[in-house]
């Protein structure tokens, strides 16, 4: 670990975040791992303030505030509480939904939180898209709307705005058969049934091969931030580039393992 005298400072992050291309008025998805970063003086809590402050006052902060899990469906129907569910996303955003500025849209396994201008507009109707990361999610939306993602310290493995290019593209292997009711809590205490798809987490993901196409695209910017290499990637120009190759590969973003395996018992 590196020493006190070497520790980062908001200052630092916000510099490095600035020089990766976040500007002020950008709304960002933040997936991270704070210990990739080097020790930050004041952990989760700087970084948060640093992010903020590199989109300034009219930008918006979004993170992932995720509660799905591999058991969720008909027999296991997930139970979200926007006030109480951790999410396991990492420290930064379990952090980041606890401040009192944080709205946290309302989807039983896919939750977003975020600070900043845009979250009502990005997050408004999660609980009632008809798949998680659907067009009309805090996903799609932030594609339609110039958004960025943040990858800090982590890869594109943690980038679940694939999930949404996926759902555009009707990847054929990625949602459970049927719809599934699941449980939302209310501001007034009670249990709202929503009646929604949700993922099938059986197939493997090769997420991190779509790194040297947005490079050469033009649609993400790679840097280091701390010690974290980290990218910025432009969610509608990483969409627009591949919705048309799961348009000609459906199982485009699966391992090479699990497209053989899908391929032999599930036929496209
Ligand atoms: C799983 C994951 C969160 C683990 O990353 P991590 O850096 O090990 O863990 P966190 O971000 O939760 O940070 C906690 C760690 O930071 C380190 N840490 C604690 N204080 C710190 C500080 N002040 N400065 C730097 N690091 C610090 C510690 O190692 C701590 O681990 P510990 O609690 O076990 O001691 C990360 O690899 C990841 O996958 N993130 C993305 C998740 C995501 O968005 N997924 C979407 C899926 S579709």
């Amino acid at each position: 670990m590196t020493s006190e005298r070497q520790s980062l400072t908001r200052e630092d992050l916000v510099h490095d975040l600035r020089r990766l291309g976040v500007e002020p008025g950008m709304t960002v998805l933040v997936h991270s791992s704070l210990s990739s970063l080097g020790w930050v003086e004041g952990g989760a809590e700087t970084v948060i303030d640093a992010l903020l402050e590199a989109v300034g006052p009219e930008g918006t902060v979004l993170v992932p505030t995720l509660t799905g899990t591999e058991e969720d469906g008909p027999e296991h129907p997930p139970r979200f509480d926007p006030a109480t569910s951790p999410c396991w996303t990492g420290t930064i955003p379990e952090t980041f939904r606890r401040r009192e500025a944080a709205e946290r849209s309302m989807h039983p396994t896919h939750s977003v939180a975020g600070i900043g201008n845009d979250t009502r507009t990005l997050i408004e109707g999660h609980a009632h898209v008809a798949t998680p990361c659907a067009a009309d999610s805090p996903y799609g939306r932030l594609a339609d709307r110039g958004g960025r993602i943040l990858l800090l310290g982590v890869t594109h493995e943690s980038n679940t705005c694939l999930h949404m290019v996926e759902e555009q593209a009707h990847a054929p292997y990625h949602m459970q058969p049927e719809p599934c009711p699941c449980y939302i809590k209310r501001e007034d205490g009670t249990w709202e049934e929503v009646v929604t798809g949700l993922h099938l987490w059986r197939w493997d993901r090769n997420f991190p091969k779509i790194d040297p196409l947005l490079t050469a695209a033009g649609a993400q910017k790679t840097g280091r931030v701390g010690q974290a290499e980290s990218r910025l990637v432009d969610v509608g120009a990483m969409r627009d580039l591949l919705l048309p190759i799961l348009g000609d590969d459906p199982l485009f973003l699966l391992s090479d393992e699990a497209r053989a395996e899908y391929g032999s018992t599930a036929p496209v």
